[in-house]
């Protein structure tokens, strides 16, 4: 159990939530549409922390929070349809969906093994300042417990995640009240999510209607799922031990294996490594040959670990 702080929006409690962030801590933050829940989306370990916090049964990406375009330039693509509508909306209450840059070393948890990433630019006065103040890429879901509604006041936080993250920084109540809205723009435009910037609006920038994205949980477009995080070798899981040439993953103590999620039997270090282990084993077995996984126990961060290997089980056509 963590003692969580609540931080004033000082210069003082930004530096000190920055500091945290940089150790690898979880920071809640105001936006002007809800309150995040803010952790370092280049490291592993505390974009695993956030989906424990939450206790989100599925890695869904998360969206990238940076205070300006030029930063976001770091860790997505920008074509001229998106550039277009940064200019135009932010900073603000908009995410685009773009394709990733791989180079940008954006932790691959952050966008579920996607090649794509959701970026923002957060127009609230105290987000801006806290992002200048860490200097870095911010990956921020809903600071809210998985299921429930989303924060829009210091308190609703402390309500649903005391204990579970290191700070809260009070930025006084949300503005806007609802999600950012999601266009997709990694293909044909598309409105993932609607949210606090009208779609009209949008459609009027781009000059051109937005398609229906379907369902932004899901990412469910060809070659999304299929991306360069599925294993091209067959997997197997629940294994007891590797069975002729597989490369066995291991979990906890347990027989000799090739690889292993975590030693010590850790489900947060688990999915820390989750992505990088897929490709590791992957890269290892080649692509006619076989990967199995000792089985992880179905708690906490371990079901979403296992609704990941399940995927990466599945038949693929
Ligand atoms: O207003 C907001 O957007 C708030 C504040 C904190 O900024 N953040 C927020 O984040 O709502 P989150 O993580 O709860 O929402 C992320 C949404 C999910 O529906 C997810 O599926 C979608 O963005 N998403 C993220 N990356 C994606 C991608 N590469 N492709 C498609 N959808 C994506
Ligand atoms: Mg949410």
């Amino acid at each position: 159990m963590t003692v969580t702080k609540d931080l004033a929006a000082t210069p003082e409690g930004l530096a000190h939530a920055a500091q945290i962030l940089r150790a690898g801590g979880l920071v809640a933050f105001p936006t002007e549409t809800v309150y995040g829940l803010g952790g370092d989306a280049r490291n592993d370990h505390a974009v695993a922390g956030i989906f424990a916090a939450k206790a989100r049964p599925q890695f869904n990406p998360l969206i990238v929070h940076v205070p300006d375009l030029d930063a976001a330039r770091r860790y997505a693509e920008f074509d001229a349809r998106a550039e277009a509508l940064a200019g135009a909306f932010w900073p603000g209450p908009l995410t685009l969906v773009l394709p990733l840059r791989p180079d940008g070393g954006l932790s691959p948890l952050v966008t579920a093994g996607l090649a794509s990433v959701a970026i923002r630019v957060p127009a609230h006065p105290v987000a801006q300042a806290f992002l200048r103040a860490f200097d870095g890429p911010l990956a921020a879901p809903s600071a809210n417990p998985s299921g429930r509604v989303s924060p829009t006041r210091a308190d609703h936080v402390r309500a649903g995640l005391a204990g579970r993250i290191d700070a809260i920084l009070d930025g006084g109540p949300c503005a806007v009240g609802v999600e950012s809205t999601i266009i997709g723009l990694d293909g044909t435009p598309a409105l993932l999510r609607p949210g606090g910037l009208p779609v009209e609006v949008l459609e009027a920038a781009l000059g051109q209607s937005l398609a229906i994205g379907g369902d932004a949980q899901k990412p469910s477009a060809p070659g999304q799922l299929a991306s360069h995080y599925a294993p091209g070798a067959a997997v197997r899981l629940e294994a007891t031990k590797a069975e002729g040439d597989e490369v066995f993953v291991g979990f906890g103590p347990g027989p000799d294996a090739a690889l292993t999620l975590s030693d010590s039997g850790d489900l947060v270090e688990a999915a820390a490594r989750l992505f990088h282990i897929l490709r590791e084993a992957d890269a290892m077995a080649g692509p006619s040959g076989r990967i199995s996984f000792a089985p992880i126990p179905e708690v906490g961060l371990g079901r979403a670990i296992n609704d990941r290997l399940r995927r990466a089980a599945a038949p693929r056509s």
